[in-house]
């Protein structure tokens, strides 16, 4: 595995030092998967510290301890990163986890059980890049993003940590996983979480009483994740994440990037996207 600056290379891909280390991606490699784990993948910025929140929830049945005295990191940790293989590895189960890998670098583990549940969360890749442009202001641990025109360049030519968004969605939707997998978009949980909590406890074969439903959705809005030092990664130091310069939770909406791209950029972003895109067996409500 090489070093590059604030990265270290796995198979190609950029991950960044501060939650990668050989170490970690060794155990990551080794991670000895229980048939009752539920995984949600995303693609970064596409909403994990939402998955962590309500999975915490769905696994603790509607109890709120957790999610009021436990950072997401804990609770629900990725599963490459520095200590999730240690902390994973003494939690009861059922255990949540999220992963940003794409489908052929899961580790052994994962595709040698039946078992493995997956919720695989997409979000419109314009959006994906707005959110990561004011990320990568923020955090520290990843490259300038420079102008967000350079940044869109980055971008689409897949310079940015995990890889090309194209590369990521199509790896997760061109797999064989049949029923162990679930997907859902950013933009169905922002229209209708009720609706997507639903789909979630069927696919996991999980009861959750009308009221808990409520409370879940209600725990899990923007404002509510927002502010929770719990669930808002505040409690990151800030040499690591400075959220003076933008907040983790930031905007939480469908369509920011009405408001960043201009329609050169716009044209330029849809034909590369769609030209990477071709074939795939997908429908994604942005491109309704
Ligand atoms: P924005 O930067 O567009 O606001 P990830 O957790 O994968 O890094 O994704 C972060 C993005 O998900 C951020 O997008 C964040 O605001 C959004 N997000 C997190 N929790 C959310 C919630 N409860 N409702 C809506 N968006 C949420």
């Amino acid at each position: 595995m090489e070093k590059v600056e604030k990265y270290i290379k796995y198979h190609g891909l950029l991950c960044p030092n501060v939650m990668c280390s050989e170490d970690s991606l060794k155990r990551f490699e080794g991670f000895n998967m229980r048939d009752d784990d539920v995984i949600a993948i995303t693609y970064p910025k596409s909403g994990t510290v939402w998955m962590q929140e309500i999975l915490s929830l769905i696994l603790s049945g509607g109890d709120f301890t957790t999610v009021h005295t436990i950072p997401n990191w804990y609770r629900a940790p990725w599963l490459n990163s520095v200590p999730a293989a240690l902390v994973l590895e003494n939690k009861p189960s059922p255990r949540a986890m999220v992963c940003h890998m794409p489908y052929h670098l899961m580790p052994p583990s994962f595709f040698s059980s039946q078992a493995k549940v997956v919720i695989y969360l997409a979000r419109n890749p314009k959006d994906v890049l707005v959110s990561s442009f004011y990320f990568h202001q923020m955090a520290n641990f990843l490259d300038d993003p420079g102008t967000f025109d350079e940044f869109l360049e980055k971008f689409l030519a897949g310079e940015v940590f995990y890889g090309k968004w194209t590369d990521h969605v199509k790896s997760w939707r061109n797999n064989d996983l049949g029923d162990r997998i679930l997907f859902v978009t950013y933009e169905e949980m922002i229209k209708d979480l009720r609706g997507v909590l639903k789909r979630f406890l069927d696919f996991l074969g999980r009861e959750m009483t009308e009221e808990s439903m409520d409370q879940v959705v209600s725990h899990c809005t923007f404002s509510q994740m927002k502010n929770n030092a719990m669930s808002n990664l505040s409690m990151v130091p800030r040499d690591v994440m400075d959220h003076e310069k933008s907040s983790f939770l930031r905007k939480g909406i469908v369509g920011d990037w009405k408001n960043h791209f201009s329609p050169d950029q716009e044209k330029k972003f849809n034909t590369a996207i769609k030209q990477e895109m071709e074939g795939i067996n997908a429908e994604f409500p942005w491109d309704k």
